[in-house]
């Protein structure tokens, strides 16, 4: 099991398939976008899958979130998601994705025993989107999405970064389409996680103010079931003349940490344990993996390395240092 010295478990692991990306959002990367990882420094398929065999067999993970970078930018996805689902037993399979090319691929990721994606969508208004992604591709975020709900991968939920002064204006229109197609969306706070030194803390809008607009047009009652370990506070919106109801949720990362009952693990594409998405640390499993290391060795490092899992972000501390990855090279 992958236990730390704060008596969390481990059971969900993100797996970071590629740190690239067709878009560059504003948060995330910078306009002229990184340099990307060499490819013999990338986890052939074989190799994740085997990781992921370990992860599952080994150490208690149940359920596997596909991100990137953009992850169908990976072209074995399919396969690697085929391989996941015949493990036993078998894991909760998801996908973290900016949709773009979603329609086109979603039916044999749904074959392959893919159960849900979380899409990412900024804004409803052509502009602002492409003024957060630097790409004009609202159309095929939302093509996307289409096919994803079609595809029965439920409850499809959407992501939403919110930017003071950019996307401010989307909060209540991204809510009245979620809910008027049963989508679960879920604003969240910016992390300083993006290109360095461009975040700012009192720029950042809050939970509170994503909070505001929503309560003023809905009226939102705190939703029954509680949080356990997920990231997203969830909200209760109850039915009216214009949309059905349903839940939004808030990933309030930086005002509202939820780092005590962290049940996360990460591995990022060129094969490093990250226990923390803040984590300035990482373990080298690749090296393991490729100096003929066996399956004990891989679980030794992992576990070893989630004993020193950090008690909590630390982002409001005043020696807070982001890490060297950005949002894009470790997955989200
Ligand atoms: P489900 O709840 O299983 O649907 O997924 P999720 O919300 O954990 O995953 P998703 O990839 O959609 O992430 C949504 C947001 O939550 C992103 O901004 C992530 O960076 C953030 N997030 C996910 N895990 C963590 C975490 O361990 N710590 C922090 N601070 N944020 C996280
Ligand atoms: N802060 C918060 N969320 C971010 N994401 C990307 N960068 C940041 C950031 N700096 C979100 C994306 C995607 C998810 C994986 O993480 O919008 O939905
Ligand atoms: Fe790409 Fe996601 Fe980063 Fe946007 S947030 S640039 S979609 S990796």
């Amino acid at each position: 099991m992958l236990l730390d010295g704060y008596g969390r478990t481990a059971r969900d692991l993100r797996v970071s398939l590629t740190d690239r990306c067709n878009l560059r959002c504003t948060y995330c990367m910078p306009a002229e976008g990184l340099e990307w990882q060499p490819v013999e420094e990338t986890l052939t398929d074989d190799e994740m899958l085997r990781v992921i065999r370990i992860a599952v067999e080994r150490l208690g993970v149940t359920k596997i979130r596909f991100t990137g970078g953009e992850p169908l930018l990976r072209g074995g996805l399919e396969d690697i998601v085929a391989g996941a689902a015949r493990l036993d037993p078998r894991p909760e399979l998801a996908l973290t994705t900016n949709g773009l090319g979603l329609d086109k691929r979603v039916a044999a990721l749904a074959a392959a025993g893919l159960d849900r994606v979380n899409i990412s969508l900024d804004s409803l208004d052509p502009q602002r989107y492409a003024q957060l992604a630097r790409r004009d591709r609202l159309d095929d975020v939302l093509k996307g999405i289409e096919a994803a709900d079609r595809a029965g991968l439920r409850p499809v939920k959407v992501n939403s970064v919110i930017m003071r002064g950019i996307n401010e204006p989307d909060i209540v229109p991204l809510s009245q389409f979620c809910l008027e197609r049963g989508y679960e969306l879920r604003f969240i706070e910016q992390m300083p996680l993006g290109p360095r030194g461009e975040w700012d803390r009192e720029a950042m809008v809050t939970a509170e103010e994503i909070l505001a607009p929503l309560q003023e047009r809905y009226g939102l009652s705190a939703a029954e079931e509680p949080r356990g370990a997920a990231p997203a506070q969830l909200w209760q919106v109850a039915a009216d003349d214009s949309q059905p109801g349903g839940r939004i949720g808030v990933i309030a990362s930086v005002t509202h940490p939820f780092c005590g009952d962290c049940d996360r693990t990460r591995i990022t594409s060129d094969g490093q344990v990250r226990t923390c998405l803040f984590s300035r640390t990482e373990t080298d499993l690749r090296a393991i993996l490729r100096g003929g290391g066996t399956d004990d060795d891989v679980v030794a490092a992992w576990t070893g390395a989630h004993r020193a899992k950090p008690r909590a972000h630390g982002i409001d501390d005043d020696d807070f240092v982001q890490p060297e990855r950005t949002m894009s090279a470790i997955g989200g």
